[in-house]
């Protein structure tokens, strides 16, 4: 019989200390950093899941290829190296290197879009959304209608509402869209994949009404990965392939490498499009450098030229997909409130079920936050009205965000399973104790994105 246990397919060569602290020196902490968890001193973390970007650990391969790293300021071998591994996963004429995901946003959205557009995607990440506002125009999320119930299970919750993009077109007009993006998993509705059906309809609509259709790439091989193992007919497929089918329906892509590129920064913009990819690299230059680095060291796309291979190895992502569904499952199972199924990098807890006694704008996310770094040194993030509720410039009125999550997003090839089973058992002892939990109040805010640098007090006293 074969052997069930699924194990980490690495062993360790280096290792880095974690620094524990007691209880009290955690209030202390999370005190000074005004009760907002991306204000805290990292090395006062024990599990550090605020985010799988660009937290992920290197391969001895990488490291490698890192010394081979060529920093020739234009024409460096290690583009070429970086271009070729790209372009076996995403075959798109141009591959445009930039210093991460949010610069090949910036970049795009600079050169697409104009004031008064509409950009629909599934779900917008936070910095998309804030780059095609910084544009003047407006991001559009249209998730389909299964994303709205967080605790059915759906196998592909990551998926666009075709219905309403076509009535969007309609109501527009096309000159009102200038492309269509798709979030590869969906992260701000749950690291939710998309069915290779749904990319064909979305590419379908756009490429009717003449509109350019972009995919955020950033955790394409998980998305991958999920229609192998849940979309019928791809699962003799290789992820590679799944991959460069999924991308053939598009005319370009975003992508953070800090992500499914196994590496600690970079990322790329790339388009079939041969005049908007002069306009890029132009910009490029100005901004990020020049086309043969945007903005990244030859070491730095060496690296990604390696993790780009990696990445897409099943026994890799048979580890990733099952060590997130691990923790997922071992805390639903206690009652947890989470987003059902897991996703692909990242449980995301229901805070609202969590906390039903707090009202969004309490910050319940906020508050669990703050609750699993005091009870354990864990470190998630709120996803839920900080982050996406809207702030009425004017009145300084607040819409909640539709959902109140909390993050738990886990760093590639980082944690083992006895580090996932502690942080089981710490947010099982928050949930015992949730009804003595209380909310939130904003101190400070920033005009953008800001989640990032607010601060808060705590409505009561706490302890
Ligand atoms: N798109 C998606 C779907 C993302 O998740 C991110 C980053 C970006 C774009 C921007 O990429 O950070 O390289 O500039 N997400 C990180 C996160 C920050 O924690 O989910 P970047």
């Amino acid at each position: 019989m074969a052997i069930k246990t699924i194990i980490e397919p690495f062993r360790i060569k280096a290792v880095e200390p974690i620094r524990m602290t007691t209880r009290a020196e955690r209030l202390a902490k999370i005190r000074e950093a005004s009760y907002n968890v991306f204000r805290l001193h990292a090395d006062d973390v024990l599990i550090d899941l605020l985010t799988d970007s660009g937290t992920g650990a290197m391969s001895s391969n990488q490291w490698a290829a890192v010394m081979r790293g060529d920093e020739s300021y234009a024409g460096s071998p290690s583009f070429y190296r970086f271009e070729e591994s790209a372009k076996r996963l995403f075959p798109f004429k141009h591959i445009i290197p930039t210093h991460q995901g949010r610069a090949a946003e910036r970049i795009l959205f600079s050169v697409t879009c104009e004031p008064g557009q509409i950009v629909p995607n599934n779900t917008h990440f936070d910095t998309t959304r804030a780059n095609i506002a910084y544009r003047g125009a407006t991001a559009l999320d249209l998730p389909c209608a299964e994303s709205r119930d967080i605790a059915e299970p759906h196998p592909f919750k990551g998926n666009m509402d075709v219905g309403a993009l076509e009535a969007t077109l309609e109501r527009e007009g096309p000159e009102k869209v200038p492309l269509v993006m798709m979030t590869i998993t969906n992260n701000s509705g749950g690291g939710q994949p998309v069915s290779m059906a749904n990319v064909r309809a979305v590419s379908d609509i756009c490429r009717r009404g003449g509109i350019p259709f972009y995919i955020d790439a950033c955790r394409f091989a998980e998305n991958a990965y999920f229609i192998k193992l849940r979309e019928p007919g791809f699962e003799n497929k290789s992820v590679a392939e799944i991959a460069r089918v999924l991308m053939s329906y598009a005319d370009g892509c975003t992508m953070s490498a800090k992500k499914d590129g196994l590496a600690n920064i970079g990322g790329f913009l790339a388009t079939n499009d041969e005049e908007l990819a002069r306009q890029e690299k132009d910009l490029l230059i100005l901004t990020e450098g020049y086309p043969t680095y945007g903005g990244l060291a030859g070491r730095d796309l060496e690296a990604i030229a390696v993790g780009l291979d990696e990445v897409v190895h099943e026994d890799y992502l048979q580890y990733r997909i099952v060590s997130t569904e691990y923790l997922g499952k071992h805390i639903s199972r206690e009652g947890v409130p989470i987003v059902q199924p897991p996703g692909g990098h990242a449980i995301y807890i229901d805070a609202s079920a969590f906390l039903p006694h707090l009202k969004p704008l309490q910050y319940p996310g906020i508050a669990l936050a703050v609750e699993f770094y005091v009870e354990a040194g864990i470190r998630g993030v709120e996803i839920g009205s900080v982050m996406f509720g809207q702030v009425d410039p004017e009145t300084g009125a607040e819409t909640p965000a539709e959902k109140e999550l909390l993050r738990l997003a886990i760093p590639r090839r980082v944690y083992t399973q006895s580090h996932v089973d502690y942080a089981v058992e710490a947010i099982i002892e928050v949930w015992k104790r949730r009804e003595q939990i209380g909310g939130y109040r904003l101190t400070y805010q920033a005009p953008f994105l800001r989640h990032f640098t607010a601060r808060f007090e705590p409505l009561a006293a706490r302890t």
